[in-house]
């Protein structure tokens, strides 16, 4: 680097953030939250529970699709390409008429209170605040309309699981469209939770201590529902422990409206038995999404294929994109990685709905793998939710920039201007 070359002002996100970063540091300021993923992690660990920290980082079993995730992308090589002017890049894309600043969307995530108090709503204005669109949860701490209210018109879907009562379903998705959610992605995999051995070692489900069920206690089908339990069902009984009466307490905490008088209407309670009765349908199939595809006119993305056939039914039943995931390796333990998945989605597919990847994105070189292969955007998880727990909203814009940054500097060093360059000859299966 020349002397000239640090004068010249900074061009693109990826010479900003560095400048911002290096220029900080020379008067002394550092970044809010390590650049470096593991130390990002473990700066989160510090600041979380141990059962919150368990309950982000773990995953299914052995946790040996987790490991297959990041294996499958260090299976792909990028080949840089020279002499191309890159000294102007775009980035941005447009999936599904939606509007992303750099080829990327934060994946829902469940009770993201275990991270930060105010959960979906921080990273909410994070994400609007860098472009980037937010996937809201089925599973959030905080209720749509209040997430959605946070981001003014910026870009967000909502994601769906498919509960045992259509009426809930419609309702979720009808409050979505109100919220100006611009799709909806209904997640596949989750119809029963997978064997997370963290979890059961710690014996913690933050769903049962009231956590991660707002969307439900803040819709009308879900209270009109919950006051039926509490009219017919006899409160549980067994032995006052202490342990007993803390989880109480939480979830008298959680439940929306004074602990005071949750404690006495029972609703909280009651809201967690309904829950749990109503969750996952586990008898879901194909015909099913007819009753979605009437409901909506939305984009509808299946999130969960990791089989082409899957991915060419998904198509064939009218879905309008594919989400490539296997929740982060949550679900099933010995999986295949999204990126040994993706190619033969996109065969089958062949460029008649878009086609996501999500599941192990961890730098900007990922990002470019899994364009080059063909997704048209990726999704970002547990990075995003580290950035919550270690630096709240300053914290989950760092980590998008961060990302961001290091996606348009890769993208321009390997010979792209712009995402549309990026192609299948960018990469190659690794040697060996
Ligand atoms: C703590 C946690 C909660 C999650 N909750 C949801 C959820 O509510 N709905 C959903 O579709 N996926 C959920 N996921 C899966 C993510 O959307 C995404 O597929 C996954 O995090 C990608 O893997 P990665 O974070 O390792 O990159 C969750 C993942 C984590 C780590």
């Amino acid at each position: 680097m020349s002397d000239s070359d640090t004068e010249r002002p900074a061009v693109g996100i990826g010479r900003e953030r560095q400048f911002e970063v290096y220029v900080g540091g020379a008067r002394g300021a550092y970044p809010t939250v390590p650049v470096s993923f593991d130390r990002l992690e473990q700066r989160a660990r510090k600041a979380m529970t141990p059962e919150g920290y368990a309950y982000v980082a773990g995953g299914a079993g052995t946790e040996e699709t987790i490991r297959e995730n990041r294996a499958a992308f260090e299976r792909w090589r990028i080949v840089p390409r020279m002499l191309r002017d890159v000294s102007v890049r775009k980035t941005s894309v447009e999936v599904l008429g939606t509007p992303m600043s750099s080829p990327f969307a934060l994946c829902p995530i469940g009770v993201l209170e275990m991270a930060h108090k105010d959960a979906d709503v921080t990273v909410a204005r994070a994400a609007a605040a860098e472009g980037i669109p937010f996937i809201f949860s089925n599973q959030a701490s905080r209720p749509m309309e209040e997430t959605a209210r946070a981001m003014g018109d910026a870009p967000r879907w909502f994601q769906l699981y498919w509960s045992t009562s259509d009426e809930l379903v419609a309702s979720f998705v009808s409050r979505a469209e109100n919220c100006g959610c611009s799709a909806i992605v209904l997640t596949l995999d989750t119809t029963m939770l997978g064997w997370r051995i963290r979890d059961l070692d710690l014996a913690y489900l933050p769903f049962l201590r009231g956590k991660g069920i707002a969307q439900y206690t803040s819709d009308p089908v879900f209270i009109d529902a919950l006051h039926e339990t509490l009219r017919t069902t006899a409160p549980p009984g067994g032995r006052v422990t202490p342990a007993a009466l803390g989880t109480l307490w939480e979830l008298v905490g959680s439940h929306p409206g004074s602990r005071l008088t949750n404690l006495r209407s029972g609703l909280a309670q009651a809201a967690v038995r309904r829950f749990v009765e109503t969750y996952s349908r586990p008898s879901l199939s194909w015909d099913d999404l007819a009753f979605l595809r009437e409901r909506t006119r939305l984009p509808i993305l299946l999130k969960g294929i990791l089989h082409p056939h899957d991915a060419s039914a998904a198509v064939e039943h009218g879905m309008d994109g594919i989400v490539v995931s296997n929740h982060g390796g949550r679900q099933v333990d010995g999986a295949i990685g999204t990126m040994d998945a993706l190619p033969g989605i996109v065969d089958a597919v062949a460029q008649r709905v878009p086609i996501l990847l999500d599941s192990g994105v961890r730098s900007g070189a990922d990002v470019f793998r899994a364009l080059a292969l063909g997704a048209a955007a990726v999704g970002l998880g547990r990075p995003y939710v580290w950035g919550l727990a270690a630096g709240g909203e300053e914290g989950v814009r760092e980590v998008i920039r961060n990302l961001r940054a290091d996606f348009d500097l890769t993208m321009g060093l390997a010979g792209c201007a712009s995402v549309r360059e990026i192609g299948r000859d960018s990469v190659q299966p690794a040697a060996g």
